[in-house]
């Protein structure tokens, strides 16, 4: 609890200390103008790619962290002491300091000498611009003379090469400055037509647009020479590194309070109106100067901020529920939920772990991450799977990643990664059935993004599901080939040159390696595609898919079973990985969970058995870890995993992304204490008490929390973008709590702790707002099922015949 706490009324996590353990961030912008912001300020903007159209400038890896931000400056004209309300980057003791993430927004403010100020930060929806709203109040019993200084330090677009290329990035910088507006236009005169904009809503005493005026020579933005002097320079940046920074003088009388506005934005102007006059090298403000000067009336950013606020309330009034467990209240009906939608915005691009230049769209990370969204954004979600289709490649295989902005597969960090076909049947049918939108089936869609080549994505499926098919091993099982959901089991690789990236180096075209984690999902997309075909009364195609999943079933029954779990795959040399025989690494989560998951075992006694091992042998008191023992020591033949310290990441670490998938296995079984008790324990909100060791916001999910092997086991690492946002979510909602989305409907079917007495839920479904109760009466999982008061036959709610709009379903557990 020592850095702060949750308001749930107003979905806020309110840190009342600054100096976390770590930046806790929050996201600005929710479409296409994004920001990342820590609870001091720190972070930075982009538009739409935080690669390629990088507004502000951030400085990953720095000492002290989270350097480069929003900053306000305040100094007290009289005694010409300055501050940061913010705390960072000036730093000092500050009374009442507290930082609201809220949805969309932060707000960020303190009291320093009796004067108190807050900026609120936001993204207004359908606007590529955020607002600073900075409010200060005298509270002293003297008149106060104050000065406010606003600044940012602008990037020259390409976050990568404004990095690197300083022989050329430190001659091309470019501003205008006009009427309170500070423009940056580096690159403008050629080949770009954007550029951002910093614009202030009271007059300037002064601005500064080249960074060494302001800073001073040998100075970071802890100490700005012009702040301390109380008086920006009106420099003009011609290359070096602009920034923006202005100037407001304000006198107060005591308690009074005044508002500035400050709007960073950023501008496209068509090509044949890129300059006034035509001619010049000028930038056209016509198109722009109205939508500065709408925001920088605090009536309109007022009337903004409200409509995010429906936004966010409208997405997340969706799905709400009432649970004894307050942890998991929190996680569905705030956090979790907006992570999803963090995490399908950024994919995993930009955060405190990521530096938005490593990443585009990951084609598995985003198939996976429908199923945390598609609930609250489905025209989005289609669009998404569209995209992720139209870059798969004709043999059904697909790139691993693609440029948001481009929209074009690339095979930058890896490619032939063989799970990664089959995650599209997945997120198609998680679509389905949460619309029940057929169409998306015929939509034409290219492959490898070739006008021409286009074909229903219906086919894409088809092909995702052929393609393991013809990719089957020496045991029938799928070749794993670069690796497969674990990105670190490179089977082929055999690295042994430093700096070799194994995501990228091909040493080996293996056909041995084979990978039962990707049987268990080959088994789970061809039981979907299967009902898929069938709705479409492909029934001959759909039996086909049933007998390849049968059959499969069977190789790893044959195959892939050890004994008492699932091994988790073969190597180079046919050798068995995640055996009792193995000296390490002797059990792994994957293949285990995702089997069970996926059906298999369930009635012969091996699922329960593989559940019974995972929970021996993996779980921890603060989470499943990936596999036991750890690799002690590099493996040529296991590549990176082996290549982690024991403990960490994939080699061992509790891989958060995983634990949902053992949580539904546990459901399938109809152990309802045990899913749950799993999902507490990586349950952010749950861990708040221990975020000295957890280190990461406790409002959102990590990638991981090191493992029982590490010296730190139980601190976290890699926040806000993982898969394990959306698994989560869907494994709390539609398997524990038993809120599922079927292809024919919704389906209720709780397996909750035996000592919760039931629970209430909403849930708005193809337009119809279903009222849920469950109350328990017995101790089992079986569930009989009134709507508007008439019992009906098994768990799936009909569809009202006669148009009602509100369903209410009561369910009684015995
Ligand atoms: C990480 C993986 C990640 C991969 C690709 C590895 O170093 O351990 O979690 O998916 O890189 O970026
Ligand atoms: C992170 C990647 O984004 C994800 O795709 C992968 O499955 C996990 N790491 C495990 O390696």
């Amino acid at each position: 609890m020592k850095f702060g706490h949750f308001d749930d009324e107003n979905r806020e996590y309110v840190i009342t200390q600054p100096d976390t353990p770590l930046p806790w961030i929050n996201y600005l912008g929710c479409q296409a103008y994004f920001g990342i912001i820590s609870n001091t300020a720190g972070g930075y903007s982009f538009y739409r790619d935080a690669r390629l159209r990088r507004l502000t400038r951030y400085r990953y890896n720095n000492a002290p962290m989270d350097s480069g931000g929003r900053y306000v400056y305040l100094r007290d004209d009289e005694s010409r002491e300055f501050w940061s309300p913010s705390w960072q980057p000036t730093r000092h003791e500050l009374k009442d300091y507290s930082c609201r993430h809220g949805m969309g927004y932060t707000v960020i403010g303190s009291t320093y000498n009796g004067i108190e100020a807050h900026t609120r930060y936001f993204v207004p929806l359908n606007e590529n611009l955020e607002i600073w709203q900075l409010t200060i109040t005298n509270r002293r019993a003297t008149k106060a003379s104050i000065s406010t200084f606003a600044s940012i330090e602008f990037c020259l677009w390409n976050a990568q090469d404004d990095a690197t290329n300083f022989q050329r990035n430190l001659s091309i910088g470019e501003v205008e400055v006009d009427d309170n507006v500070i423009y940056h236009k580096t690159e403008y005169r050629e080949r770009r037509n954007h550029f951002a904009y910093f614009a202030s809503s009271l007059p300037c005493a002064g601005f500064d647009t080249q960074r060494d005026a302001f800073l001073g020579r040998y100075r970071g933005w802890d100490k700005p020479a012009a702040v301390e002097a109380g008086r920006l320079t009106n420099s003009i940046a011609h290359g070096w590194s602009p920034i923006g920074a202005h100037q407001v003088k304000l006198d107060l009388e005591p308690g009074e309070t005044r508002q500035i506005v400050f709007v960073l934005g950023y501008h496209e102007n068509p090509d044949d109106r890129k300059f006034d006059p035509a001619g010049s090298q000028t930038i056209n403000k016509t198109l722009v100067k109205p939508v500065i000067r709408k925001y920088l009336d605090p009536a309109a950013a007022d009337a903004a901020f409200e409509r995010l606020r429906e936004y966010w309330e409208s997405l997340l009034g969706i799905f709400q529920a009432n649970t004894p467990d307050i942890h998991t209240n929190r996680m569905v009906n705030i956090w979790n939920t907006y992570q999803c939608m963090a995490t399908f915005n950024m994919s995993r691009s930009a955060s405190s772990f990521e530096s938005g230049i490593g990443r585009g769209l990951g084609f598995r990370d985003s198939n996976q991450d429908i199923l945390g969204c598609v609930h609250m954004v489905p025209a989005r979600a289609r669009e998404r799977l569209l995209d992720l289709a139209a870059t798969q490649l004709p043999t059904g295989g697909a790139y691993h990643q693609y440029q948001p902005l481009t929209k074009r597969g690339n095979n930058d960090i890896g490619g032939g990664f063989n799970d990664d076909p089959l995650w599209l049947i997945l997120g198609v049918s998680a679509y389905l059935k949460e619309t029940g939108d057929w169409s998306i089936l015929d939509e034409p869609t290219p492959f490898d993004s070739q006008t021409g080549s286009e074909a229903p994505l219906y086919e894409h499926l088809q092909r995702s599901f052929r393609y393991t098919l013809e990719r089957l091993g020496p045991h029938g099982l799928p070749l794993i080939g670069r690796a497969d959901w674990n990105d670190c089991l490179n089977l082929n690789c055999f690295s042994s040159t430093p700096g070799e990236s194994f995501q990228t180096t091909t040493n080996k075209d293996g056909k041995v390696a084979e990978s039962v984690f990707i049987a268990g999902l080959f088994v789970q997309a061809g039981r979907e595609l299967a009902a898929i075909a069938s709705r479409r009364e492909l029934n001959r195609e759909a039996a086909s898919y049933l007998d390849a999943v049968a059959k499969m079933e069977q190789v790893v029954n044959k195959h892939g079973w050890d004994g008492e779990w699932f091994l988790r795959a073969y190597d180079d040399l046919g050798v068995k990985i995640g055996s009792k025989e193995c000296e390490e690494g002797k059990i792994f989560i994957e293949s285990n969970g995702f089997c069970v998951l996926a059906g298999i075992g369930l009635n012969d006694g091996k699922a329960a058995k593989a559940l019974a091992a995972i929970e021996k042998h993996l779980a921890t008191k603060h989470g499943i870890v990936v596999q036991q023992p750890a690799y002690s020591r590099y493996y040529l033949n296991l590549g990176e995993i082996s290549s982690y310290p024991p403990g960490y990441k994939e080699n061992a670490g509790v891989f958060c992304h995983l634990n949902p998938w053992v949580m539904i296995a546990e459901t399938r079984l109809g152990h309802g204490d045990q899913a749950h008790d799993y999902y507490k324990r990586i349950n952010p909100s749950a861990r708040e008490g221990i975020s000295e060791l957890h280190r990461c916001e406790p409002y959102v999910y990590a990638q991981m929390i090191a493992g029982k092997d590490a010296p730190s086991f139980g601190e976290a690492k890699n926040s806000w973008l993982t898969g394990t946002a959306a698994w989560n979510y869907y494994a709390i909602v539609q398997w524990i709590l038993g809120v599922r989305t079927t292809l024919d409907g919704l389906e209720i079917a709780p397996v909750i702790p035996k000592n919760w007495p039931g629970y209430t839920a909403t849930r708005r479904f193809r337009g119809v707002v279903y009222k849920i109760s469950v109350a328990r009466k017995g101790d089992g999982n079986h569930i009989a099922l009134t709507v508007d008061g008439s019992p009906i036959e098994g768990n799936i709610v009909p569809p009202p015949a006669d148009g009602r709009k509100i369903v209410s379903v009561k369910g009684i557990l015995t």
